[in-house]
């Protein structure tokens, strides 16, 4: 199949890649043209596992073009993914000015049949005001499909989740763009759920908001943990043996962050409050989450006793492991909360030390080459992100360069009775604190 992709952020382009590398023609679109230039030379704007070698295969392969031209992704392609970004307003709303503005332009230059893919995460009923869009700007009368079909896949393994989706769901109302749309999926050989338009716009938000809902169930009951003396990581795995739960997303930690679910389960609070059906199960699974880092701080607080002059190193900047991105990152708001409360803080991540030295928030921390060297000198290592080079660390090496070796663990990677055994003094998040004599 002929597919354009406007958008070439992480959803586009991770999108286009995979499409391109399983044999259809692909051409992605950016009108930032620097980002296309960055791509036409070879070079990736984001880090992905595994994402260069895709591009660079499907690029020689000449299956995977970059342009900054909208119309040449119309004119040579049957199908037009839109994955722009939809970033939240300050009151909640999402902004839905880039989906509008790219409706605009492809009504613009639409000339013959398309199909025309929403990717984007949106409101429910967005695909109506697409379609309303596109008919009234389009000049030539062409006919055209609006679909849904929106992104499950994770920073971090979006290549495998992409390739190996649990489902995918198409939301149409035309036959003919089911068919093109199961065509385009064919070589995935993944479950396909056919539903309406506003039904598939609808599963995004509450499949985002459930897991982020499954993150704040277990933080909760981590704070009950940490009262009563239990392990969380124990119960996850007590609760999540049973199938109907799953062990998935019973991480207890310092709460979710990333680009998705703050926005997403935002969004759906404000879309049920437009709709007139208030959702406040989701309100507490919000003031939980940001409760959870509270409970954090308020633990190196009571250890530490006074955070002013004393020195910190915090292991982790991205949202998550495996990915560049430090967008609405907890590890970036523990930093920054720190610095402001007169810590010196030394930060290092495997990934995100580019991303991290452009925030202004963070602009008083040092940055270091290593893990072992942010340590240095340090009297207290807070890990905020679960790389595995932190789980792989020499720990006697980490005693050694520490003045006192404390370790706040806010995700639980390292294990207590070896911080014990080493004479760490350990906190971690729903389990037992290990202080030596
Ligand atoms: C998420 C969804 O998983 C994906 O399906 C959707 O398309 C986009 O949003 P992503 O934001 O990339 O993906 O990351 P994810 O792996 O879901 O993690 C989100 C946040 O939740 C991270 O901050 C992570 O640390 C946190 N998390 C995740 C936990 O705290 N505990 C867990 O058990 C799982």
């Amino acid at each position: 199949m002929d597919i354009a992709i406007i958008g070439s952020g992480y959803v586009g382009l991770v999108t286009g890649a995979c499409f391109a590398d399983v044999g259809h023609n692909v051409i992605c679109v950016d009108n930032d043209e620097e980002k296309i230039k960055t791509l036409q030379a070879g070079r990736l704007p984001i880090y992905e596992p595994g994402l260069e070698e895709i591009v660079h295969r499907n690029v020689s392969a000449h299956r995977l073009h970059f342009s900054s031209s909208i119309r040449e992704g119309v004119d040579k392609s049957h199908i037009i993914f839109i994955a722009v970004p939809t970033p939240p307003q300050p009151n909640g709303d999402v902004d839905l000015s880039f989906i509008e503005k790219v409706s605009r332009e492809i009504a613009d230059v639409l000339t013959d049949y398309r199909v025309i893919v929403d990717k984007s995460t949106v409101p429910v009923k967005t695909g109506e005001r697409v379609a309303e869009t596109i008919k009234r700007y389009n000049r030539h009368g062409a006919k055209f499909d609006v679909v849904s079909n929106p992104e499950f896949l994770r920073e971090g393994c979006a290549i495998h989740d992409l390739m190996h989706p649990d489902r995918v769901v198409i939301g149409a109302q035309s036959q003919h763009a089911v068919d093109l749309m199961k065509k385009v999926y064919e070589p995935f050989m993944a479950p396909v759920l056919v539903t309406g338009i506003n039904s598939a716009e609808l599963i995004k938000h509450a499949a985002n908001s459930f897991l982020a809902l499954k993150i704040s169930y277990i933080n909760a009951i981590s704070a009950i943990c940490d009262a009563s003396g239990a392990d969380v990581d124990k119960v996850a795995d007590g609760i999540g043996m049973d199938r109907r739960i799953g062990r998935q997303f019973l991480n207890a930690g310092i709460g979710y962050g990333g680009s998705c679910f703050p926005k997403d389960v935002a969004a759906f609070i404000h879309i049920g409050e437009q709709l007139g059906v208030p959702f406040t199960l989701l309100k507490e699974v919000q003031r939980i989450n940001a409760g959870q880092k509270e409970r954090f701080l308020k633990l190196i607080r009571d250890t530490l006793w006074v955070l002013r002059e004393k020195k910190i190193a915090v292991w982790g900047l991205t949202f998550k492991p495996d990915t560049d991105d430090v967008r609405s990152s907890v590890a970036i708001e523990l930093v920054d909360t720190m610095l402001r409360e007169g810590a010196h803080v030394t930060v290092y991540d495997p990934k995100g030390m580019e991303k991290a030295r452009e925030l202004k928030a963070i602009a008083d921390a040092k940055f270091a080459a290593s893990a072992l060297e942010a340590v240095d000198g340090a009297e207290a290592l807070v890990i905020a992100t679960e790389w595995n080079e932190f789980a792989n660390v020499d720990l006697t090496a980490l005693k050694r360069r520490m003045t006192t070796p404390i370790v706040f663990d806010g995700r639980n990677l390292l294990n207590p009775d070896t911080m014990g055994e080493l004479g760490f003094h350990y906190h971690s998040i729903g389990r037992a604190s290990i202080i030596p004599r």
